[in-house]
């Protein structure tokens, strides 16, 4: 029996988001060692990519489409965060992880819908603690640490003007003008959220991962990558070790940034491991459209040669039919579009 438009199109989704601990991909072929290799990542500079100067300017767009074309990530420098406000965060949080175990529960829950969640892996591959919280258009933070909603509130507000105007120039690298995937996606409303990750040091942290290989929901991926590296990133079959420079903030482009270009920019894959002398805290931002947008390819990536390759969903939907799964004893995000 023919297939269905439908049917077809669920299967490709099935098939890119499979859970990639055994990736079934065929265009993947990661060598498993956890190591790495210490090949760089794009470097973008955003004063040239506001300059005023024009050629500064289309110099940088251009690095900015090679790099969401070639590796999907990069990292940001000279983006007008403070430093000492980054190292303010990274304090916090720390004292926040340090606190007793039974004044963080009173955030623990299995309810994805719950805007706090604090959470624990401890398994014999995964090991992390996180506290995930809704950020925009509402902000939510725990109450327990005295000071850490504020510097937190300060320092996602201009990562999250950050991300806007990175969000403009992407738009600007697919042609557009640089408004259109902001509007379109209603980011005014965008529902926001943060996960604290807190990757201790394990010394016989052999085999042990702080995140199993998986993509991210929503646009862009704004991270602060902590001051020793952990991340890694798939590219041409390979892990690539994410060294960040100090204060340098790390961008990956995620799920829905592929599905309205069609495909054209893909999402990353990327994992953690664990550091084996250092303590890593981290903390990525997830910029996403607002929870009642539909968010579909947009027309001017879909031709007869290029047919709509994801189902229609509206973000509130894409979140919701995340999954974990366990596989092989290790919990794995399955995102499922
Ligand atoms: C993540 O993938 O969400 C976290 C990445 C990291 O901790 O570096
Ligand atoms: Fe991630």
């Amino acid at each position: 029996m023919a297939e269905t438009n439908a049917t077809v199109n669920q299967k490709k989704i099935d098939d890119c988001y499979m859970p990639l601990v055994h990736s079934n991909s065929s265009s993947i072929n990661i060598d498993d060692s956890l190591s790495g290799v210490d090949d760089p990542i794009p470097i973008i500079d955003f004063s040239m990519l506001i300059s005023d100067d024009p050629d500064k300017q289309f110099k940088t767009t251009q690095d900015l489409r090679n790099a969401c074309l070639e590796y999907g990530s990069f990292m940001v420098i000279n983006h007008e965060l403070p430093d000492n406000l980054i190292m303010r965060v990274y304090e916090a949080l720390a004292q926040f992880f340090d606190l007793r175990k039974e004044e963080k529960r009173e955030y623990e829950t299995n309810d994805p819908t719950d805007m706090i969640r604090w959470g624990k892996w401890d398994g014999n591959l995964l090991s992390t603690e996180f506290i995930k919280m809704v950020v925009h258009p509402t902000f939510h933070c725990p109450t327990k640490l005295a000071g850490l909603s504020e510097i937190l509130q300060e320092c996602i507000k201009r990562m999250r003007e950050l991300g806007v105007q990175l969000l403009r120039a992407i738009s600007k690298t697919l042609g557009f003008e640089e408004c259109y995937i902001e509007k379109r996606m209603k980011l005014e409303s965008g529902h926001d959220f943060i996960s604290a990750n807190d990757y201790q040091v394990r010394l016989n942290s052999e085999n042990q991962l702080g995140q199993p290989p998986h993509y991210d929901t929503g646009l862009l991926v704004l991270l602060l990558p902590g001051e020793s590296n952990g991340l890694q990133l798939e590219h041409h079959g390979k892990w690539i070790n994410v060294n960040p420079q100090p204060n340098s903030i790390v961008v990956i482009i995620a799920d829905h940034i592929e599905i309205l270009t069609n495909g054209k920019y893909k999402s990353l894959l990327h994992r953690v491991v664990l550091n084996k002398k250092v303590r890593r805290i981290s903390l990525p931002l997830f910029l996403g459209p607002s929870l009642d947008t539909t968010v579909s390819p947009m027309p001017e990536f879909v031709d007869e040669h290029h047919p709509p390759a994801y189902l229609v969903k509206t973000y509130k939907e894409s979140l919701e039919t995340n999954q974990y799964q366990v596989i092989d004893g290790m919990s794995c995000m399955k995102n499922v579009r």
